[in-house]
């Protein structure tokens, strides 16, 4: 009786399979393949908005335990190096950039179309961007997400904060992770 159930299981799982591929398998030789599908979608959202809040609690957490002073290293500069390390390892891109235009280091400023339009929508009020793009025949979702000024801290090494209002995106996330 296992037997059986393990061997329909199993033909279950193949016949998911087989009809995962087909879209891929049935389209014409030289037409545009289709796009990955819903449910890939959804879940690479989930993860990019689980990062998201990882992420961002980390920052908060250690800015509000151990950044005391300027010559404290700043949860930005740390986190940069984090983002390195999960580019390197093959994990996904993530980059902390600059919405106010006073960028503490130059490289961190919306650079792609995606990440300017992005940006917009993100200063006009939006709290999440995205869009599916495809690189060398792989898709991948682009997703930036807002940061406000979450505490006073961050003005003591960003003083054009200060100017801010309440709530408003001074800086963002930007993601970029493969759709499976
Ligand atoms: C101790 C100083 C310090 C504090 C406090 C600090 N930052 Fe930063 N922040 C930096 C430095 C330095 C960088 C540049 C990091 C890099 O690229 O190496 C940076 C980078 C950034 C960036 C990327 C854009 C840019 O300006 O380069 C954002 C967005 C940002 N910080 C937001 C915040 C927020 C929000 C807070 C409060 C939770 C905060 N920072 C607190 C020093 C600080």
């Amino acid at each position: 009786m296992l037997k059986i159930v393990t061997a329909l299981s199993t033909t279950a799982l193949l016949f998911a399979l087989v009809e995962g591929s087909f879209v891929a398998a049935e389209a014409p030789p030289g037409s545009k393949q289709a796009g990955p599908s819903k449910a890939a979608v959804d879940r690479t959202r989930k993860t990019v908005k689980m990062l998201d809040d990882i992420y961002k609690s980390a920052i908060v957490l250690i800015t509000e335990n151990y950044v005391n002073d300027e010559n404290d290293l700043p949860a930005g500069s740390a986190f940069v190096a984090l983002f390195q390390s999960m580019d390197k390892k093959g994990w996904h891109k993530v980059r902390l950039i600059d919405l106010t235009g006073e960028p503490y280091e130059p490289e961190n400023v919306a650079k792609d179309d995606f990440e300017k339009q992005a940006a917009k929508q993100l200063k006009d009020g939006k709290a999440f961007v995205e869009q599916v793009v495809d690189k060398d025949g792989k898709p991948y979702l682009r997703a930036m997400t807002a940061v406000p000024v979450v505490m006073q801290k961050c003005v003591m090494c960003h003083p054009q904060y200060a100017n801010a209002k309440k709530g408003a995106a001074i800086g963002a996330i930007s993601y970029t992770l493969p759709i499976e």
